[in-house]
């Protein structure tokens, strides 16, 4: 048996840093605020950084998935013969004879967080039915990668096949409606007459919108490396949730919590698509103990297409109506999403529509229909992504229709208080990030300027302007942290948070050395890794508000600490310890075990009801670009790109500028190419891989500036917004807006292909 090599930290080796300057702008804080380099950013760059399927483990050996090729059936025969007989074949995993596994629990529950990451419920080589094409109904475990690969190749299997649903379009007349997700009425509300009122109206549009399956396409596809050491079990992974993935291994491998470690100081991306358990992941686990070899599983691109769900897609419904002034007397948001019989994700897509403009009549509604293919997840600002193309799609239209603004027509419908709930704003800045925008991109002297007629550039091409409000929740989850202040003058952070590029163990530290009054290079932190202290998930925008309000309450318990050793003037608290005879102080925030984490669970739970019911909460951005289209082969360029956003508390303007530039730049992809094509006959995804899914290359995208409110949220921790997925939302309406405005042509599905332009 293998013994598990000792869990890795996180090496934080922070760049020798200038000397503090304070911000003139920030209020005497040397650190929080300045666009400090990533603190990982040496590591990727020189390659030290190691990523999970990097660990060097003795003994290694290859898992590849066999997946299946029907929609929906039963495992009739399977022929593993061949496979077995291949040289350097240490496995071949099936249903018979695979160790049995714990059922994946059959519904979320926010009390048992083992249950909330099931990719799917599927009980993998645990059964011989098959749910959708891509599950894995073996796998082959190799010496070598190459040897396991071929072998795949020559399992035999066959299938009695069950007739399945595949076609979204096709079963949307089976969609069922949904009042509410995850106790949360985020998907459907309304307030007054909303459908007598649109009758009503003087003015109208009502227009149907759709928006395809997408794919995350993180840079490092999803690889687990696991390795048993009795009935302990170490698993390297690119989880965004390493506490929830290792509760989840352990209900599913049937052993005690504190047996289960799960690695991820590097993560190469996420959006979503590493915040569940998924095939992959579980079936390392299985083959490792089967082989009682460690065993790593690099999926290949096509294989997280067919095992790892992707953003759902969707039919919208957006029809408002209006006075002749532009005031909106009724909003209705209507989303039918797919979902699947083993698990997917409710997207709340017509969420923001109630939060977002001033109506007297608002109806949000929501619907799904169960499809046989691998279920939907989150992918960057699930719901909101889509909704917004659709919402701010008709917005622009009405404004067309109205001869007014749209910039205009936005401000006019302004709310004072949310307009479906009633609820208050904690901070709203909408018409500040919208006139912000709009005075950096010169919208009203290029927008409006003397225009007769379509504007053509100098090859011909039809240029046009768009804008788009963005809009998405923030929320705050529990983050256990450990602080600890040396009379050295160094300061150590313990946090089970996740870094899959964001920026978070820099902008972590930054919180840290001004609130314990050390250089930013006296900072360490270790995080990635679940035998720290128990942090959330890299999710929901949220992980930067909710590690910021445990490290407030940490650093003020070590002052209040180092108040009580009477602090001489001038003295730091490093120096006040030092001085004192101290050695360290260190606070833990939160409790691991689990009375303690199941008290502080209902706590939380209790806390966000009441906070949903008291205020509402949100990033917000506007976006403003220019469009070039090719009016003869429909060919539309991105030309320019200005975004402003309210995000709260600025903690570092480079880290949140790169988030917000990457929701933009994946937003365009959004907008103009990103679409998984399925089978309609099969179920098979024919788009599996980066030769037919088409994400934005360099050259797809313009100069993105980026305008920062940096106007704290009073009711956040440090003030702080999420700035993960706010910039992705609104990006596809901005861009199929510019596209009306340069064509006169309304497009009303995604992507935003040739065809759509001109045909
Ligand atoms: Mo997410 S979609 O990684 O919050």
């Amino acid at each position: 048996m293998t013994t598990a090599p000792a869990p890795t930290r996180i090496p934080t080796a922070p760049a020798a840093p200038a000397a503090p300057v304070t911000s003139p702008a920030k209020g005497g804080s040397p650190w929080v605020g300045r666009p400090v380099d990533r603190l990982d950013g040496p590591a990727k760059a020189t390659g030290a950084a190691t990523f999970s399927g990097e660990y060097q483990v003795p003994d290694v050996t290859h898992g590849v998935i066999v997946h299946a090729t029907v929609a929906r059936g039963r495992v009739s025969a399977i022929d593993t013969a061949q496979a077995e007989a291949h040289p350097g074949i240490v496995a071949v995993i099936t249903h018979l004879n695979a160790p049995r596994i714990k059922p994946a629990p059959t519904r979320p529950n926010l009390l048992d967080l083992s249950t909330m990451v099931a990719g799917t419920r599927v009980a993998y080589l645990n059964t011989d039915e098959v749910f959708y094409d891509g599950q894995p109904v073996a796998v082959v475990v190799g010496e070598t990668l190459e040897a396991a690969q071929y072998a795949a190749s020559l399992v035999r299997v066959d299938y009695d096949v069950l007739p399945s649903r595949v076609a979204f379009e096709q079963e949307l007349g089976h969609a069922e409606p949904v009042k509410q997700s995850l106790g949360m009425p985020t998907v459907a509300g309304s307030k007054g007459d909303a459908d007598a009122a649109l009758a009503a109206a003087p003015h109208r549009v009502d227009l149907r919108f759709t928006t395809p399956t997408q794919n995350h396409n993180a840079m490092e596809p999803h690889t687990t490396t696991a390795v048993w050491d009795g009935d302990r079990v170490t698993v390297w992974d690119g989880a965004q949730n390493v506490d929830w993935f290792r509760k989840h291994l352990a209900l599913r491998f049937d052993v005690p919590l504190a047996h289960v470690t799960v690695v991820a100081p590097f993560v190469g991306g996420g959006f979503g698509g590493k915040g569940s358990v998924w095939s992959g992941t579980l079936l390392t686990v299985m083959a490792a103990r089967v082989t009682g070899r460690p065993v790593r599983m690099a999926l290949s691109r096509e294989a997280v297409y067919r095992t790892v769900g992707g953003r759902t897609p969707s039919a919208q419904r957006v029809a408002l109506g209006a006075t002749a002034d532009g005031r909106l007397t009724a909003i209705i948001h209507e989303s039918t999403i797919r979902s699947s019989p083993v698990g997917g994700a409710m997207e709340q897509v017509v969420a923001s529509s109630g939060d977002v403009y001033a109506a007297p009549n608002i109806a949000l509604r929501s619907a799904v229909v169960e499809l046989d293919l691998v279920p939907n997840t989150a992918m960057r600002a699930p719901g909101e992504a889509i909704g917004s193309f659709g919402m701010e799609s008709a917005m622009d239209q009405l404004a067309h229709e109205l001869g007014l603004d749209p910039v205009e027509l936005r401000l006019r419908n302004e709310p004072t208080t949310s307009p479906l709930h009633r609820r208050a704003f904690s901070h709203r800045r909408v018409a500040q990030v919208i006139e912000r925008g709009a005075h950096e991109f010169g919208w009203r002297e290029m927008r409006l300027g003397d225009r007769h007629g379509p504007q053509v550039d100098e090859s011909g091409r039809l240029v046009g302007y768009g804008m788009a409000v963005a809009y998405h929740p923030a929320w705050v989850f529990p983050a256990n942290l450990t602080l600890r202040l040396d009379a050295t003058g160094t300061a150590l952070l313990r946090c089970g948070f996740h870094e899959m590029g964001m920026g978070t163990a820099t902008v972590q530290s930054q919180l840290v050395a001004d609130a314990l009054h050390v250089p930013l290079s006296a900072v360490r932190v270790e995080y990635g890794d679940s035998s720290l202290p128990v942090a959330p998930g890299a999710g929901g925008s949220a992980q930067s508000a909710s590690i910021a309000a445990s490290i407030t309450d940490a650093a003020a318990r070590i002052r209040r600490s180092i108040a009580r050793l009477k602090p001489q003037p001038g003295e730091s608290p490093a120096e006040t310890l030092a001085r004192s005879g101290r050695d360290h102080i260190e606070v833990r925030v939160g409790s691991d075990t689990g009375v303690g984490a199941t008290a502080q669970q209902v706590r939380f739970i209790a806390g966000f009801l009441r906070d949903q019911r008291r205020w509402v909460r949100a990033a917000s951005g506007a976006h403003f670009c220019e469009v070039r289209v090719d009016p003869d082969t429909g060919e539309t360029r991105v030309a320019r790109w200005v975004g402003a956003f309210d995000i709260g508390r600025v903690l570092n303007a480079k880290t949140a500028g790169s988030q917000l530039r990457g929701g933009i730049v994946m937003g365009l992809g959004l907008a103009l190419m990103e679409e998984t094509l399925v089978d309609p006959r099969t179920g098979r995804i024919m788009s599996a891989g980066l030769v037919d899914y088409h994400v934005p290359v360099h050259a797809d995208v313009p100069d993105i500036e980026i305008h920062l409110l940096d106007d704290p949220d009073p009711s956040m921790p440090a003030g702080v917004l999420g700035a993960g997925e706010v910039g992705i939302t609104g990006v596809g309406a901005a861009v199929a807006n510019a596209i009306h405005d340069a064509t006169g042509r309304r497009v009303t599905h995604l992507p935003i292909t040739l065809d759509t332009v001109v045909g």
